[in-house]
């Protein structure tokens, strides 16, 4: 099938990938001419774990293209994926300016019919209340010029394509029979459940699970923090706690809070949307209170064994999870931030996500490897749980000044080094 995709951040790129890997011919749409040509030539434009390969070979047999011209793209298209960012605005709400221009820029280039299918993560009643009214504004009839469709994704960044092309469930919402169709018809040679639903419900359903996970961490979160004074070990107690088939063994790892661009965001965004419908989502202002308070807890944990004022402080992990360089709304942001509240002197080191935190923190100093982050640091915490942190053993902290480690998340090996302190356990 030709298929277009308006916007190419973590979750457009990843649809084209997968897409193109099963045999469909995508055309990604973007504003950015560097991003456009960097697909063109084979180079994934962000760092996700096999996406470079997989972008070069569907470049190479042609079944993946970049343009600028959305009319172009759509004009071969009978599937048109919005996956522009819908970032939260300064009251909290989710703000609808992307998709308010990708659905005006697509109904003004719309010519026969096509499917119209939102990707990005949208409170329920945008697809109908913003998309589906541009497109009738521009004159376009549901059901005779255009269908609509809301497929939610569910990708964790640094597993992206992993995610998309090995799903837990599909999710199509849609108008009608007829556009939920031809989307389930991309999806064949999907192994995953197929859930179809009302356009709205499918908008809850993203929403829902990512409170739901942000929910489960910060439970474990909470439980960690009860058990660290008693002397129980939170990680043991959630392996227990995870073998009941009712609850399940995922995000139960508990630690220095979620961070990312889609938790923080998305609950916030359900609970502004629950109170402007009349509700006070009381469990859900509760999550992110808790999880704020957790992304502070390596920095009191440190003040409590020192004064913090003129200390080496070395920080490894920037990323909000291993292998990506994102670092919106990372637990290094708070602990960097705090630190240098308390006048720490601050050293980092990440393997992938140095450039972006510079961006956030241009004054402090970064290091080319853990060891010379560690070397003569008063402290050191831990807030990513890279596969390289795991392999740092007992000698490459032995150039610290003092042995102060403390895990934010359970990344070292307990044989290999033996004298840290996780942030709840
Ligand atoms: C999330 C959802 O998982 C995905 O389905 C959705 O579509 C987008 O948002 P993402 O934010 O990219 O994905 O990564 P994820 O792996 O879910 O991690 C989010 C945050 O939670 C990270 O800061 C991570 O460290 C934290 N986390 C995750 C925990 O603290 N404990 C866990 O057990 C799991």
């Amino acid at each position: 099938m030709d298929v277009c995709i308006v916007g190419t951040g973590y979750v457009g790129l990843s649809t084209a990938v997968g897409f193109a890997g099963h045999g469909h011919r995508v055309t990604c749409v973007d504003i950015d001419p560097r991003r456009v040509n960097d697909i063109n030539s084979g180079r994934c434009p962000i760092f996700e774990p096999g996406m470079d390969g997989s972008m070069k070979s569907s470049v190479g047999k042609n079944l993946l293209k970049a343009t600028l011209d959305l009319k172009a793209a759509m004009a071969s298209s009978e599937a048109v994926f919005i996956s522009v960012p819908t970032p939260c605005d300064d009251d909290g709400r989710m703000d609808t300016k992307f998709i308010d221009k990708a659905s005006k820029d697509i109904a003004g280039n719309l010519s026969g019919y096509k499917v119209i299918i939102v990707k990005s993560t949208v409170v329920p009643g945008t697809t109908e209340n913003i998309v589906k009214k541009n497109l009738e504004a521009a004159g376009k009839e549901l059901g005779t010029d255009f269908g609509l469709c809301m497929n939610p994704e569910f990708l964790r960044e640094g597993h992206a394509l992993e995610d998309f092309l090995r799903p837990d469930r599909i999710v199509i919402g849609s108008t009608d029979k007829k556009a939920g169709d031809l989307v389930q018809k991309l999806y064949d040679g999907f192994n995953a459940p197929v859930l179809r639903t009302d356009i709205k419900t499918a908008e809850m359903i993203k929403y829902a699970s990512n409170g739901f996970l942000a929910t489960k961490i910060t439970f474990a979160n909470e439980i960690g923090n009860i058990c660290k004074p008693l002397g129980i070990d939170v990680y043991k107690v959630m392996e227990g706690v995870g073998l009941d088939s009712r609850i399940g063994p995922k995000f139960l790892r508990a630690g220095c809070g979620f961070g990312g661009s889609c938790f923080p965001k998305d609950v916030q965004a359900l609970l502004s949307k629950g109170r402007e419908a009349g509700y006070e989502p009381k469990l859900l202002e509760t999550v992110l209170e808790t999880n704020a308070k957790q992304r502070k807890l390596m920095v009191h944990h440190l003040k409590s064994k020192m004064d913090l004022k003129g200390k080496r402080i070395a920080v490894l992990g920037l990323a909000f999870n291993p292998d990506t360089d994102d670092v919106r709304e990372s637990a290094a942001i708070d602990t960097v931030q705090g630190l240098l509240e308390h006048g720490a002197n601050v050293i980092v080191y990440d393997p992938k996500a140095m450039e972006n935190f510079r961006k956030v923190f241009p004054g402090i100093k970064y290091a080319s490897s853990s060891r010379e982050a560690l070397n003569g640091a008063d402290a050191c915490v831990i807030a990513t749980d890279w596969e390289e942190f795991k392999r740092l053993e007992a000698k490459d902290f032995k150039e610290m000044k003092n042995s102060i480690v403390i895990e934010g998340r359970r990344t070292l090996d307990r044989n290999k080094v033996k004298s840290f302190e996780g942030v709840c356990w």
